[in-house]
């Protein structure tokens, strides 16, 4: 069951709902919608925020139930941190925790004023946009494989509406289509890797090219790239009896003859590492390994959803690095498909070559405006940003431009980090035009230059995902970045 959204005209006092949402501050200041409520319900707020049971703390919740004086069952009093400073990224740590706890109430639905908070630099669409988002993302429950279980009596949390007017209505469109995207990349990825494999992935891309009529999509398998010369991709997959695949998602949504934009994604289904095989505890994460996929195919699925106008297409090079004895080794030298040939000095940077040929095929194949590739693709990424920022690649300052502010606007956010060739020498080979890893230092950049060589000139940006595709631990899900970016860049390209 997904959560539908939809705007409010009423008002707090009036409206008849099993919840009304309301914001305090911090030091006792009541949103206007606090206020109007506490009004009507005898200064019940107040009292409270003077007990300090309400301290406004950023994200804080309390539950008001029954309140005399008003239409809706209860009140859900939000905290909202110091008025002073309050910015964007506040205001999503508030909704998402307001949805948490909102979800935790046996209610069917809500309405919240939150949206009513000023946010300085953003609108109302984009605030309704961001609490609808942020909602969505704290509803969402892994059930896929689990015992199936009996629905519980106590009702589920089923409609959000939001208090705003009409001109908030194009941020709870694209809302729905982000919160679909994100829904569709968070489960593809969550999925274990032996459900989630190359050819499950091209099925579910083979459904959803099914369903909507300007979407086509194209499978290639492993004897047909062995024809064409995907000699790099295929090397990656040859230790696993799950073939590789290619899929190639096209999207007909602006002027016939206009060329597409590209969204390129890592479809690493289990990394082992391969003959380089990667250590044992944790290694059950690399099955986040296709998060570059995931998340290009939830962009695609948002634009498509929303009806973007522009033409798009995304493309997944897919396959599982395992060892075996039909593995590739270290040592191997691999014809790629653009010709280059690459030396494999470590079979656990599998990315990259599965990768190189994807941008290859892509690049010649749809001669894209842009296109923009997103990969869980270095350890070292992660030790640069941790998780909160992507790493962001690009030689095209106007497309980083354009990418980082996507970034900025959707709190998906990506930070840029120097490409420059400088470090390409440290992918030199005595036995091929390349290595596939360029040593100890500079991970993540060494890998983005690697890719660079691949693209055949076009306007090409890479996002580097590891520490943010997914939540690490035990329980960690995928979070479903960087789906918000990226369908925030393809809006802002769409044709007038
Ligand atoms: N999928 C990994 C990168 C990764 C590691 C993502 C940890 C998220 C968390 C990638 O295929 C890999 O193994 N990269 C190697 C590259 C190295 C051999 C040059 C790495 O980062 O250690
Ligand atoms: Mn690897
Ligand atoms: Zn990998």
């Amino acid at each position: 069951m997904t959560l539908q959204f939809s705007l409010a005209a009423t008002s707090p006092e009036t409206a008849a709902t099993a919840c009304v949402m309301v914001g305090v501050y911090e030091q006792g200041v009541l949103t206007s919608a606090a206020a109007r409520v506490d009004g009507a319900i005898g200064g019940a707020i107040k009292r409270q925020v003077e007990s300090g049971d309400i301290s406004g703390k950023a994200g804080s919740t309390t539950l008001i139930y029954a309140p005399a004086g008003i239409a809706a069952k209860r009140v859900l009093v939000v905290g909202l941190g110091t008025q002073k400073g309050f910015d964007a990224a506040r205001y999503q740590k508030v909704a998402t925790e307001a949805a948490r706890a909102l979800g935790k109430l046996p209610l069917g639905e809500a309405v919240s004023w939150l949206t009513e908070v000023d946010v300085p630099g953003r609108d109302v669409a984009w605030r309704v946009r961001t609490a609808a988002l942020a909602a969505d993302h704290a509803a969402y429950r892994y059930t896929a494989t689990f015992k199936p279980r009996e629905k519980s009596a106590q009702p589920e949390l089923a409609a959000l509406a939001f208090a705003a007017g009409p001109e908030a209505e194009t941020g709870l469109t694209q809302a729905r289509g982000i919160a679909e995207g994100v829904r569709f990349a968070r489960e593809l990825a969550n999925l274990p890797p032996n459900i989630c494999t190359p050819a499950y992935i091209a099925g579910q891309a083979e459904a959803f090219a099914k369903a909507h009529d300007k979407v086509e999509c194209r499978v290639l398998d492993h004897e047909e790239m062995e024809r064409l010369g995907f000699g790099s991709l295929l090397a990656v997959g040859r230790g696993s009896s799950n073939k590789p695949k290619l899929i190639a998602l096209q999207y007909h949504g602006g002027a016939a003859g206009t060329a597409p934009y590209a969204l390129v994604g890592k479809g690493i289904t289990f990394d082992t590492g391969g003959i380089s095989l990667k250590p044992g505890p944790g290694m059950e994460e690399m099955k986040f390994d296709m998060g570059g996929a995931a998340g290009v195919l939830g962009a695609f699925v948002a634009a498509v959803t929303i009806g973007a106008r522009l033409n798009l297409v995304c493309v997944v090079p897919s396959a599982e690095n395992m060892p075996d004895g039909d593995s590739y080794r270290p040592g191997d030298v691999l014809t790629s498909l653009s010709g280059q040939t690459i030396e494999v000095l470590n079979t656990d940077a599998e990315g990259r070559l599965i990768l190189c040929d994807a941008l290859t095929w892509t690049a010649r194949t749809f001669q894209p405006q842009a296109m923009v590739d997103a990969a869980t693709l270095t350890g070292a990424c992660v030790i640069a940003l941790g998780k909160h920022a992507s790493g962001l690649f690009s030689r095209h300052d106007d497309l980083a431009a354009e990418l980082l502010a996507a970034g900025e606007h959707t709190l998906d956010r990506a930070w840029r980090m120097p490409l420059w060739d400088d470090y390409q020498v440290q992918l030199d080979s005595g036995f091929a035009d390349v290595a596939n890893i360029g040593g100890k230092s500079a991970g993540a950049i060494t890998a983005a230059c690697f890719l660079s060589r691949f693209t055949e000139g076009q306007r090409w940006a890479h996002l580097d995902i590891a520490g943010t595709a997914w939540d690490e631990g035990r329980k960690g899900l995928a979070t479903g970045r960087p789906v918000a970016l990226l369908a925030q860049w393809l809006l802002e390209r769409s044709e007038k």
